[in-house]
């Protein structure tokens, strides 16, 4: 099984992108033949100074294997190194239908938030593609925000098979030039809330921080939105993100601890108001997240080390996509 991701080196990762995708990462690393990658060319549509593009690619690339990402066990690399990507989404774009992608969520929402889309934007769902395509991948695992992206490279591979493989059967998806893949995702953490209830996301400034300091984070963690429960009352269980959180954070055993907690309501509010249960949340994260965060300082200590994992990665990730382009190439007549 060859399992393939990425994650875009656009800002800083959030536990969102840890519980959504990075720690299933981790998991299917021991499964099959891992490609993980970070995303620095999509991550160009929004950061647009050069040296920040840099360094945000080593920062993600520290947050990979701080997080557990082995870098001798999956092929780790930047998806920049791989020129070939570039010229696959290319070839993949001349058979795409244009309403394919005015239909794609991440150019919609950009159109109804106002802002005037550029053609990166509009593509980014064919390079994501190509991303998937170039390394005959059979499994990706994803946060619910990708499955629609992933959907559509489910169709365009297949429409790319029917058009250049004779007798191409697209039911049973197999003999195809580009191999089907299949998303994965699972249901309790495919979509982490943010503080404010929405959807964790940095454009939505409603983030808890993978890397930021003691005091950010304690900053983050204090903001999740509450009602006006008072302590000796349970707690509602709906449209609560401190709740989420705290389920997605902890383990089943502890959470049916503090669930109890939450719905029982007592007099005291050191015990069950809702600011005791943000300290159990601070507490949860930086007993999950303190040893990942101290490795990830001591990468980002040692970059010419980063960049050394890299390029071996990338050597390793070209040798996957060579047969893949050669066939690709071979087809279509160039
Ligand atoms: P990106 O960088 O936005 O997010 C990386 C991963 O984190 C997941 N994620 C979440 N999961 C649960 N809850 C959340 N609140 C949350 N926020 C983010 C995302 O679903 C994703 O899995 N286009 C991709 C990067 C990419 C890619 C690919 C992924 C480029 N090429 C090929 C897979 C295969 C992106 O922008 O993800």
């Amino acid at each position: 099984m060859r399992i393939l991701s990425g994650v875009q080196s656009s800002g800083r990762l959030h536990i969102g992108n840890y519980y959504g995708a990075i720690r299933e990462f981790v998991r299917l690393q021991e499964e099959g033949e891992a490609l993980y990658f970070i995303a620095n060319l999509h991550a160009l549509n929004s950061v647009r100074d050069g040296a920040r593009a840099r360094e945000l690619t080593l920062e993600t690339a520290a947050a990979f294997i701080a997080l557990g990402v082995d870098p001798a066990r999956a092929t780790l690399f930047r998806q920049s190194d791989i020129p070939e990507v570039a010229e696959l989404y290319w070839i993949l774009g001349t058979v795409i239908p244009m309403a394919d992608l005015q239909n794609a969520h991440s150019y919609k929402d950009k159109l109804a938030h106002g802002a005037a889309p550029d053609f990166g934007l509009f593509g980014y769902p064919v390079l994501m593609a190509a991303d998937i395509l170039l390394y005959d991948s059979d499994v990706v695992p994803v946060g619910r925000d990708q499955r629609q992206h992933l959907e559509l490279t489910i169709d365009w591979a297949g429409k790319f098979n029917r058009q250049y493989v004779p007798g191409y059967d697209s039911q049973k998806r197999t003999g195809g030039l580009l191999k089907v893949p299949a998303a994965r995702t699972r249901d309790e953490t495919a979509s982490v809330p943010g503080r404010d209830g929405q959807k964790m996301s940095k454009t939505y400034n409603n983030t808890i921080d993978l890397f930021g300091t003691d005091k950010e984070i304690e900053k983050q963690i204090k903001s999740v939105k509450t009602d006006s429960t008072t302590p000796d009352a349970p707690k509602p269980t709906a449209d609560q993100p401190l709740y989420e959180l705290l389920k997605v954070v902890f383990s089943p055993e502890e959470f049916a601890a503090i669930d109890a907690k939450w719905r029982e309501g007592g007099g005291d509010p050191k015990t069950h108001g809702y600011g005791a249960f943000k300290q159990t949340l601070l507490d949860g994260y930086h007993a999950t997240f303190d040893p990942a965060r101290k490795r990830y300082a001591e990468l980002m200590n040692d970059r010419a080390e980063l960049e050394r994992l890299l390029q071996q990665g990338a050597q390793k990730a070209r040798a996957y996509a060579a047969p893949v382009i050669s066939r690709v190439r071979g087809a279509v007549g160039l």
